[in-house]
């Protein structure tokens, strides 16, 4: 039978061009806010204010742009690995519209000033209750996948993305337990600092399995793939997974330093953060040396060159998360852009770009062609996006550091030396220079999105033959 013989390449196509379509609107949000604060008259009506639109840049960037690059990327990985069509082919399509329907009523509802006030679970309880069915249906055909697999081993990447599927569930359902009050209101069942415990707990596993598990799971698909090597050490990888997900279950408490959280609480999130270099580290070793044999393939192949800077990317912000964990380097760098230039560090350098690299290897493949319409316009796009990260994070490292500082002076009789105003006046010349890398980072996703509709139009949709589990 037809459908038997063919990989299910129809949800990962849906899922892929929307990653890119709903990557250019979240970044285009996130430069919105970057120029209001430059320019606070942009805040022209309330659904444009700066507070209004923070949130539907962070909902739009992690869980549309990247949260439609996972599923696509998923379920491609899942189904090739298995060498097997994707189970229950009318839930994957379920997930595909109901996570598009997430995603338009997020982007209603925020503006708004719709919101539950919890920073990354920000959706109120109907548009909750979506985001879980339609989780579960993502893990049923997930693991329904796995389950009617062809070969008896599950590859490295099915147990990062299947780890993020479920530590998703779990900390979604767990953090957003509320009482509705009406259709657009609920409270937290949690209160004072057991909610800050509850919601950090969910805040930081968002970092550590949405934006980073999953992504691994990319890794370590692509990275192989591109390079047309096997992963450095197998071994490794699996250490890596274990180790991995133990640890960032248990380093939350960072985010509440000198907070009313018992103490021990945040020595203990500060010590499991610092161990947690070890195995984001091992991850990273393990994805840049898979390269080995084959470096040479890095000066002409700019589809590895984002998959490597990514992984450079991703050591750099888990070498700078454990230090701004150790509570006296949090005394300065909390509340200042520090934190802000470690977050794009980690999301434009790291989770940006491995899935803009696994896209461009999938675009092709999904539209019969051998490789993009234009590899010049990859390498362009690289070029420009790397420029963008590095003003970015510089910049705001700059600001953070400078910013901690200021406010933390003080003169020999006591009084602070500077008022807070002082600090926001010298910030401004280093949010132009984040407002300039962020547009950057911006064009060059305009540039992939040309790319990619001239690659869709010269090409047409193919649905892969299931290969025999000899060929991967
Ligand atoms: C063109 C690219 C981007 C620009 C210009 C941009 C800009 C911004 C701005 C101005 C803020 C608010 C900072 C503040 O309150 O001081 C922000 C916050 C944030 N952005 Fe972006 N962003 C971009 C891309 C991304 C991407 C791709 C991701 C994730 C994959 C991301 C994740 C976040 C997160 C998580 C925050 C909240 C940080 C926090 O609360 O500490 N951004 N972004
Ligand atoms: C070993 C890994 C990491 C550790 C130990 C770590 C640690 C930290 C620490 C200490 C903070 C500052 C908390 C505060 O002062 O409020 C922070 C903030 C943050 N980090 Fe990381 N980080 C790691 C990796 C990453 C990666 C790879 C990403 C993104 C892909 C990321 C995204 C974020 C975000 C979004 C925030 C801001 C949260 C908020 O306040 O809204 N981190 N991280």
């Amino acid at each position: 039978m037809q459908s038997q013989a063919t990989y299910n390449y129809k949800v990962v196509r849906q899922f892929t061009v929307m990653t890119v379509i709903w990557g250019v609107v979240g970044m285009l949000v996130g430069v919105f806010i970057a120029a209001e604060l430059i320019w606070p008259d942009l805040n022209v009506v309330e659904w444009l204010s700066y507070g209004r639109l923070r949130p539907l840049h962070t909902n739009a960037v992690i869980f549309a742009f990247g949260g439609c690059g996972l599923f696509a990327t998923s379920y491609y990985v899942v189904q090739r690995t298995c060498h097997t069509r994707l189970y229950a082919p009318a839930l994957a399509a379920f997930t595909f519209w109901g996570w598009q329907l997430v995603i338009v009523l997020a982007a209603i509802t925020l503006p708004m000033g719709y919101t539950s006030s919890k920073e990354y679970a920000e959706l109120e309880w109907p548009i909750d209750i979506l985001i879980a069915l339609v989780w579960i249906a993502y893990a049923v055909v997930f693991f329904g996948t796995i389950a009617k697999r062809k070969v008896s081993h599950i590859y490295v990447a099915n147990w990062f993305y299947g780890g993020f599927i479920l530590a998703i569930a779990l900390l979604h359902i767990v953090n957003n337990l509320e009482i509705p009050v009406t259709l657009f209101k609920s409270y937290s069942v949690y209160a004072g600092v057991q909610d800050a415990m509850v919601q950090w707990w969910y805040g930081h596993n968002a970092v550590g399995f949405f934006l980073t598990a999953g992504f691994l799971g990319m890794m370590y698909y692509f990275v192989p793939k591109q390079a047309g090597r096997p992963v450095y050490s197998y071994r490794l990888s699996v250490v890596h997974f274990w180790a991995l997900i133990f640890t960032y279950m248990w380093a939350g408490p960072h985010h509440l330093h000198y907070t009313a959280l018992p103490d021990w609480t945040q020595s203990l999130g500060m010590v499991f953060s610092l161990i947690l270099l070890a195995p984001s580290w091992g991850g990273m070793i393990n994805g840049i040396m898979t390269l080995s044999g084959a470096w040479h393939k890095l000066r002409d192949d700019p589809i590895l060159k984002f998959l490597i800077t990514a992984l450079s990317f991703y050591g750099m912000s888990t070498f700078e998360g454990p230090m701004m964990s150790i509570k006296t380097v949090n005394a300065l760098s909390h509340y200042t852009d520090w934190t802000i230039g470690h977050v794009h560090s980690g999301a434009l350098g790291w989770v940006a770009m491995i899935t803009i690299g696994s896209i461009y290897y999938l675009l092709p493949r999904l539209y019969g062609k051998n490789e993009m319409y234009s590899v010049k316009l990859i390498s362009m796009h690289f070029w420009i996006a790397t420029v963008g990260v590095v003003l970015y994070i510089a910049s705001l490292w700059i600001a953070g550091v400078m910013q901690g500082l200021m406010w933390r002076a003080t003169n020999p009789d006591g009084t602070l030396t500077y008022s807070f105003v002082e600090s926001v006046k010298a910030s401004y010349p280093f949010w132009t220079i984040r407002l300039a890398g962020g547009t950057l980072f911006l064009a060059g996703m305009l540039i992939m999105t040309y790319n990619m509709f001239k690659t869709m139009a010269g090409g047409k949709a193919v649905d892969a033959p299931v290969l025999a589990p000899a060929h991967a």
